[in-house]
């Protein structure tokens, strides 16, 4: 699979930090400069035809993620589409959190004053969710599926089971850190509403992002905005309730028009081959990271992994990484990659080799 002939790495780069941001595909960046050109363009008609644009954006995500197009709200962000959906639930529902999530998941709670309970996160964290929405019965439970830190990954299997169990229990996820880099289908995932920012996994750039909303997500919400009235411009006509909150005002239409180009580079790629290809190359990671005893111990311990691994040696080693050509983050207490479709086995090896200068 000779995904890296896609981009445009420098030779002498080894790019590691997709948990930060993800490299933009060739065929995109073109797309864009020359969607930059034609849009202000005065006597071209690009910038009267934005829904247009939203609408078509909302269709790759919907067709990406095996979701029907009115599940799918185009945001800027996760941040702001989470956000504006927590203020749609009712202030008495309470929620499980895990501890060190994404803040973007847990201040809100918090700031909004919801009621609250937070687990760890140890090697056993699908038992302990269990045991937890057991013993406080939340009314949402809110998870990155996989930890921006630690890299720990919570099985989509186990959601399945967690809603199977729990039927009425909200599941909301942030898929930020897993969104591009295996096939993901929403509509028998489990998950009541799933978001994800596009900048990183999606290879898509700042300024974009979606939420997918669950039929009975999306009942729910409309049943408590059922007795406002409903707006009666005709500029806002074919917008539906839910998208007068979630995509009000205009949108930026390069940033969401580069997410809707990345989704059909990765269709077309194929998410299984990008699977395939990410998990081979996490594998070899891990295996070498654990002969070294470089991985947390929440990590090790488990079977499932993701291609996001926080390797413990010393956060303030990260002046020599970068020095020698590789890009990754300070995180926690280690150093943070991230594998990619345009990583190679060479970039390990590559990796490993600075790790090992100590
Ligand atoms: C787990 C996780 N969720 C979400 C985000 C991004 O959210 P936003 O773009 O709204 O900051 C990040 C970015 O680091 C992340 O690590």
């Amino acid at each position: 699979m000779h995904f890296k002939q896609h981009f445009d790495i420098p030779a002498d780069l080894t790019y590691l930090n997709t948990p930060g941001n993800g490299i933009i595909p060739r065929q995109v960046h073109d797309w864009r400069r020359q969607r930059e050109v034609a849009f202000f363009d005065l006597k071209g008609s690009l910038r009267d035809q934005q829904a247009d644009l939203v609408n078509s954006v909302r269709q790759t995500i919907a067709s990406t993620f095996a979701a029907k197009s009115e599940q799918v709200f185009c945001t800027p962000n996760f941040s702001f589409g989470y956000s504006t959906l927590l203020d749609r639930l009712p202030r008495t529902y309470t929620f499980l959190l895990l501890n060190e999530d994404y803040p973007s998941l847990n201040y809100p709670i918090i700031s909004r004053g919801f009621a609250f309970h937070s687990i760890d996160i140890t090697h056993h964290v699908e038992e302990d969710i269990l045991q937890a929405v057991k013993k406080y019965k939340p009314d949402v439970f809110i998870l990155s599926l996989i930890q921006y830190i630690t890299g720990v990954k919570i099985g989509l299997d186990f959601i399945k089971t967690l809603k199977a169990t729990f039927p009425d229990l909200l599941i909301i996820g942030d898929g930020t850190q897993f969104f591009g880099t295996e096939p993901f289908t929403f509509q028998d995932a489990g998950f009541d509403a799933i978001g994800g920012s596009g900048y990183k996994w999606l290879l898509s750039g700042f300024g974009n992002g979606f939420m997918l909303l669950g039929d009975r997500l999306i009942e729910l919400l409309e049943t408590q905005l059922r007795d406002i009235p409903r707006p009666k411009e005709a500029m806002w006509a074919n917008k539906s309730i839910l998208q007068t909150f979630f995509e009000p005002g205009h949108q930026e239409t390069l940033s969401h028009g580069t997410l809707r180009q990345s989704l059909a580079f990765l269709q077309s790629q194929g998410l299984e081959n990008i699977q395939q290809h990410v998990q081979h190359l996490s594998h070899i990671a891990h295996e070498e990271l654990n002969n070294r005893a470089l991985l947390l111990p929440e990590v090790a311990l488990r079977e499932e992994r993701s291609t996001l691994i926080n390797i413990q040696v010393s956060p303030t080693r990260y002046a020599e990484f970068m020095e020698a050509g590789i890009s990754c983050f300070p995180r926690g207490t280690g150093i943070r990659i991230g594998i990619h479709l345009y990583n190679t086995e060479d970039d390990i090896h590559r990796l490993l080799r600075i790790v090992d200068q100590h």
